[in-house]
């Protein structure tokens, strides 16, 4: 190929290049604004060494109990649950009394083929506030509250480059708590006066597109603590964002422990396979043609 072609075919890929460069910034900068980026916050389960810590476990409970549950379900966890070891670590006799605080049908049929209201036990799930999706559209002008069990890990954000990179070495897995944090705390007047596209909706900062169906659910003082930690709105999101984690990932704790455990495991082993080598190689020499 002649020189000027190769130079025309360069100029051309370079102005390509340059021009899908600005695109993808383009795009980056569109969906910043539709999600702003939710503060970082500290969670006691960050990283290798990241556990639970019961008692923040136990307010966020107290908080699900007496605020959010009235709206949203906890289907996947069951009363026995509460006494989990690396959870909220209540012993069973707690969690029969919790349990017992609950109406529950039970999931045997009695002998007219109906399914009886009882007291909650240790095997029974926490009932849900609403018998299918349709009566929770129903009361709550169409949006689904949705259930705790997963919500924590299916809300997350693009954090973009070079922050994915950054927050791999860094394990940093939080992004869904900083969102939940960020969202209760995000509730304000809308910005330059923009009015709800219909009526009932709220606007939140930090919601994707801002207007939310969930009306602020919490605030400065309502649920009482027993242990001296502050009642504050700062305070309780945080907590039952922890709570919300625990009801998503219960087990957490033991995977982050047998990981370390592998982890430790195949340096030893890594050692010890860099020594055989050297030892059974240690005779030979190259051979000279
Ligand atoms: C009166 C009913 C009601 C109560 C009480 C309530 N919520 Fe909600 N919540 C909703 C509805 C409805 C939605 C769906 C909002 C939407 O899709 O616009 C929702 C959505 C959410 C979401 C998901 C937001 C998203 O990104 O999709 C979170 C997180 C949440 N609620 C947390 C809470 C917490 C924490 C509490 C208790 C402090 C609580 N809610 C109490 C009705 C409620």
């Amino acid at each position: 190929m002649t020189s000027p072609a190769r130079k025309a075919i360069r100029s051309l890929a370079l102005i390509l290049g340059v021009g899908l460069g600005l695109a993808a910034a383009d795009v980056d900068r569109a969906t910043a604004a539709e999600q702003i980026h939710p503060p970082r916050m500290d969670w006691s389960f960050w990283g290798p060494l990241g556990h639970y810590d019961p008692g923040q476990l136990q307010r966020g409970f107290k908080i699900y109990r007496e605020v959010c549950s009235s709206c949203h379900a906890l289907s996947m966890i069951a009363f026995r649950n509460l006494a989990d070891e690396g959870g909220l670590t209540y012993s069973e006799e707690q969690a029969k009394t919790i349990a017992a605080e609950y109406q529950v049908k039970d999931p045997q049929p009695d002998d007219k083929g109906e399914f009886p209201e009882r007291p909650g036990r240790l095997s029974d799930y926490f009932p849900s506030p609403f018998p299918n999706e349709e009566a929770a559209r129903a009361a709550n002008g169409g949006a689904y509250p949705p259930d705790f069990s997963t919500l924590a890990k299916a809300r997350t954000y693009e954090r973009g480059f070079p922050w994915f990179l950054i927050d791999i070495f860094g394990q940093y897995q939080e992004q869904g708590q900083d969102y939940i944090h960020a969202l209760l705390n995000g509730y304000q007047e809308p910005e330059h006066g923009e009015k709800p596209p219909r009526p009932g909706l709220h606007y939140n900062r930090y919601f994707p597109g801002h207007w939310i169906a969930m009306a602020k659910p919490i605030s400065d003082g309502q649920v009482e603590y027993t242990d001296g930690t502050p009642t504050t709105l700062e305070q309780y999101s945080k907590d039952i964002a922890a709570f919300m984690t625990w009801a998503a990932e219960p087990h957490l704790a033991a995977r982050k422990q047998m990981g370390l455990k592998v982890m430790f495991f195949l340096i030893v082993f890594a050692g010890l396979l860099f020594y055989v080598k050297k030892s059974v190689w240690s005779g030979w020499k190259p051979e000279t043609a």
